[in-house]
């Protein structure tokens, strides 16, 4: 599919949970999280008739975000049909990694190919403050899980701003490079004033680039992640709402309503 300023639009990164073990201080609110109702949240069914009407239109590259994907029930089972459709090339999840030692196995066996996993400094204790929970070593351990079940390449996401220094961002390139991991460093996003930049060692950020829709966990497709546009798949079914996102795809983000990623997916 192509959008209106000639964009080849071939990724769709679905959010099959607003769900996540971590409370990570840029991607949710320090109280009054607000989850969705289980009515809410689109069943296997459902992403797959949307991930099937996606192939069928041209997107070739499949993203699974949450909130943390690997905490929904079944997970594994949805990679396993989504590797199975045929046109699909590339199929990729975004993770915290805090559940990839138990699970590295069974998605790579299920045909997932890699994994971007989340970490933003090496620090156990920065570490423990940024996702106001999570243990570090837990994170290690996935990634060796990771290296272990030759899903490859695998990304780390290190966001940089407010407690994350640079210095930080330092310590976990060097980590990539002794562990034969890329690194992408993000620059902390702020929704309601539009501010993003592009990732440094990825393609996000660059709107002129840009190749994504989004599939949140309740059914919208969004065009942009700075943006508050939104079709729902239950109103209007999946081929519709796709080709309006396409059509409605912004030449740029800016300025929007929402406050935090777990609602929409990374
Ligand atoms: N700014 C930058 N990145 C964010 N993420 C979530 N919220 C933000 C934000 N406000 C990204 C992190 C994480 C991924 C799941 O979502 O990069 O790795
Ligand atoms: Fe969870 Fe990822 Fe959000 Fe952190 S950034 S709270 S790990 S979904």
């Amino acid at each position: 599919m192509t959008d209106r300023f000639g964009r080849i639009i071939d990724q769709l990164r679905i959010s099959v949970t607003d769900r996540c073990n971590l409370r990570c201080r840029y991607c949710m609110p320090a109280s009054g999280v607000k989850l969705l109702r289980n009515t809410d949240i689109l069943s296997f069914e459902e992403i797959l008739d949307v991930a099937r009407a996606a192939v069928g239109m041209g997107i070739t590259k499949i993203r699974l975000t949450g909130g943390e994907p690997l905490v929904r029930r079944g997970v594994v089972h949805l990679v396993e049909k989504l590797a199975s459709i045929d046109g699909l090339v590339d199929l990729a999840m975004t993770t915290n990694g805090t559940l990839l030692a138990e699970h590295a196995r069974s998605v790579a066996d299920a045909g997932l190919q890699r994994v971007n996993i989340s970490l933003d400094t090496t620090d156990p204790h920065l570490y423990r403050q940024m996702t106001r929970c999570g243990d570090i070593r837990a994170v290690l351990a996935g990634i060796r899980a990771a290296q272990a079940a030759r899903l490859h390449p695998i990304k780390l996401n290190c966001v940089v701003g407010g407690l994350l220094a640079g210095s930080d961002a330092l310590s976990v390139k060097e980590f990539g490079r002794t562990n034969g991991l890329q690194v992408r460093i993000i620059r902390m996003m702020h929704f309601e004033r539009g501010v993003f930049s592009v990732v440094e060692g990825g393609r996000g950020g660059d709107c002129r680039r840009c190749n994504r829709l989004r599939l949140s966990s309740d059914g919208s497709i969004r065009p942009c992640l700075f943006s508050d546009v939104f079709l729902s798949v239950r109103r209007l079914g999946p081929s519709k709402s796709i080709r309006l996102a396409v059509a409605k795809k912004p030449q740029a983000g800016g300025p929007c309503a929402h406050q935090w990623m777990y609602r929409i997916g990374g």
